[in-house]
Formats: C-alpha cells, sequence, structure tokens
C-alpha cells in the first residue's frame, strides 16, 4: 500500500533520510521507530509531497507522490509533528472545512464529518472551540481531519507526543482501532509505542534503515545465540563445569539467588535447542531444577544494540521481514 525505494534527502551537508526503502502492507501499521534527528519526520514529509527528495521514489496505493501528488493525497491523511490546527474554529467545523479541502462531495459532507467526530470520540466537543481543548482532545482534532475523507493510509508523525499518559493510552486505543480499515504508519521515538500499537517496524538512525521486521524477527535475528536461565535449589560445585561440558554450551554465568540457590545463564550457540538435555543433566544429579527458561532480547535492547552499532561503525545489520 506505501512503497518506498532509495529514497534520500540532503540539506546540505546532511544526509537526513540516507536510500531508505520500506513496504507497508494493506491494513497494517507500521512503526517507525528512530531517535532524534533520525529522519522520520523527513521521510514521511517526502511521503506526504510536502518536500521532494533528491534520490528514489516514494508510491501509495500505486501512485507517485512525486508524478501524481494529486492523486497520491486523495488516498492518504496526514497529521504532522504539529497538527495545523485552526484554533478560533469549532471541532466540527474545522473537520467539515478539512472534508471541503480533500473535496469530499456536499452531499456527503455531513455523514463524513459525523464519522469522523465519531470515530475520533469527539461528538462531546464537536462544538467547542478546538484551541479550547486539551492537547490529547486536540490530537484527536488532528486525526478527525485527516481520517474525514476516508483516506486508505494514515501517515501519524509522533501521534502521542506531548500527551500525558491517559490521552497517550487514549489514542493508541484509536489507532489501533483505525487498523485493518486504514494502512497505518506512525513514526515514533518511543520504544513500548511500538510494542503496543505496531505490527511490523522499521528501526531508522541517522538517516539509514538499521533493521525491519516484526517485534519477534528483530530480537530472533539480533540473538547471536541463545541463552538460558536455569535456577537450580541444591547445585554443586561442579555445577557449573558440568554445564559448561554439554555440547554447544558456549559461555556459563553463574549467580546466586539466596538459601543455597542458584540461577546459571547459559549462552548456546544459535538454533540449538539444549533445554531437554539440560533438564535430564539437573535431573540425573539432583540439583532441584526450579526454573529452564529460554531468554528473549526485548526491542529495547534491540534498538540500543542497534543504535550503538551504527555509531560505533561495525556494520549495519539488515532485517528483512
Ligand atoms: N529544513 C531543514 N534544514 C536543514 N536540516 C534539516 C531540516 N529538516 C531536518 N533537518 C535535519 O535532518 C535530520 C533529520 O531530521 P528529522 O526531522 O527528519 O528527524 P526526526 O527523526 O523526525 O527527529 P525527531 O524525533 O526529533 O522529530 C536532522 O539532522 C535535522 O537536523
Ligand atoms: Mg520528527
Amino acid at each position: 500500500m506505501i512503497e518506498v525505494n532509495d529514497l534520500t534527502k540532503r540539506y546540505g551537508a546532511i544526509t537526513a533520510v540516507d536510500h531508505v526503502s520500506f513496504k507497508v502492507e494493506p491494513g497494517e501499521i507500521l512503526g517507525f521507530l528512530g531517535p532524534n534527528g533520525a529522519g522520520k519526520s523527513t521521510t514521511m514529509r517526502i511521503l506526504t509531497g510536502a518536500l521532494g527528495a533528491n534520490e528514489g521514489t516514494a508510491t501509495i496505493d500505486g501512485i507517485s507522490i512525486a508524478d501524481h501528488p494529486k492523486a497520491a493525497k486523495r488516498k492518504f491523511g496526514y497529521v504532522p509533528e504539529v497538527p495545523p490546527l485552526y484554533l478560533e474554529m469549532t471541532v466540527r467545523g474545522y473537520v467539515e472545512y478539512a472534508a471541503q479541502l480533500r473535496g469530499v462531495p456536499r452531499r456527503k459532507l455531513k455523514p463524513a464529518v459525523a464519522r469522523a467526530l465519531e470515530v475520533c470520540s469527539l461528538d462531546e466537543v464537536a462544538h467547542r472551540l478546538v484551541g479550547h481543548l486539551s492537547k490529547g482532545y486536540q490530537q484527536r482534532v488532528g486525526l478527525a481531519q485527516a481520517l474525514v475523507h476516508e483516506p486508505p493510509v494514515l501517515i501519524l508523525d509522533e501521534p502521542t507526543i506531548g500527551l500525558d499518559p491517559n490521552q497517550i493510552i487514549g489514542i493508541r486505543q484509536l489507532i489501533r482501532g483505525l487498523a485493518g480499515k486504514h494502512t497505518i504508519i506512525l513514526s515514533t521515538h518511543i520504544l513500548p509505542e511500538v510494542t503496543m500499537t505496531c505490527q511490523r517496524v522499521v528501526i531508522i538512525n541517522k538517516g539509514k534503515i538499521v533493521a525491519q521486521g516484526s517485534i519477534d524477527e528483530l530480537s530472533a535475528q539480533l540473538q547471536k545465540g541463545e541463552r538460558l536461565s536455569i535456577v537450580l535449589r541444591r547445585p554443586a560445585p561442579d555445577t557449573g563445569e558440568r554445564l559448561r561440558a554439554v555440547r554447544d554450551v558456549l559461555h556459563v554465568a553463574e549467580e546466586t539467588v539466596g538459601s543455597g540457590s542458584a540461577r546459571y545463564l547459559v549462552d548456546v550457540d544459535a538454533g540449538k535447542d539444549i533445554r531437554e538435555e539440560m533438564a535430564k543433566l539437573a535431573v540425573t544429579r539432583d540439583w532441584g531444577l526450579l526454573e529452564l527458561r529460554r531468554e528473549s532480547l526485548s526491542l529495547e535492547e534491540v534498538f540500543r544494540e542497534l543504535t550503538t552499532r551504527e555509531e560505533t561503525g561495525t556494520g549495519r545489520v539488515e532485517v528483512v521481514a
């Protein structure tokens, strides 16, 4: 539904977006994740035709935004970082105005506005001035103006920035509810936002895509090996040594967890599953197996790893979904 190919944007010496390519499938919510200055807003502005690219192409529903801006603009709604709200207008008046701008035919205007207000839970404040609303409600107005013409695609630049925790929950719920009906790309520099709202993620850092895939895929790809956590009630003096001697084990770290129990963090070659062997060994040796589980990297760790790798220049990791 959205296709970005080799997009590059330079501001003088700064390459804000550097050969970026990704796709968003119909009905999907894609998280566009990256730290400040990564190039998220620049990419989104190119997608919406607000900014021209130096290289590369962007299409929405197969329509090139650079070649056919008018047709492409009918296909999406956009909420920029700072939504351009008319503070002296009423909520209904503003959404109506946005609908007219987007070419909603006059006879369809009323139902379109009513639907947008309902979807964004704005009915109760429809008569109020936009400038008198809380930030969370103003963000809802931003969404309502973006979806009033029922575009298949929504482009949301940091939709929860500056909101309080309750407002954030409300906006995330609203966005999740729009998936399926709309294809959504939302940018954020907040990791939990991605895990809570999105199905897939593209991670951008310093203008370059450093990883993309589902959250599980990213975690799996980044695990150089597997790590098992084993808790034993009665470890013996030679337990660590015996665990290390098991085939495919790379490293064993030991920590006491109180009253004689101990936890062993066992690093294993990627793709090897030695849980059964470990369980047998613990039972045979009567170590009192309390816990045996696989540990996986959280996206937070993935993100940290990706961005620091970029900085140390040890190469870039590409995870393609
Ligand atoms: N008009 C401009 N002129 C010069 N440089 C710019 C301009 N707009 C953006 N940049 C630079 O391009 C880079 C990417 O900026 P961009 O706003 O796309 O990042 P972002 O990922 O949206 O960051 P944030 O999370 O802070 O919103 C930054 O280094 C920024 O300083
Ligand atoms: Mg930005």
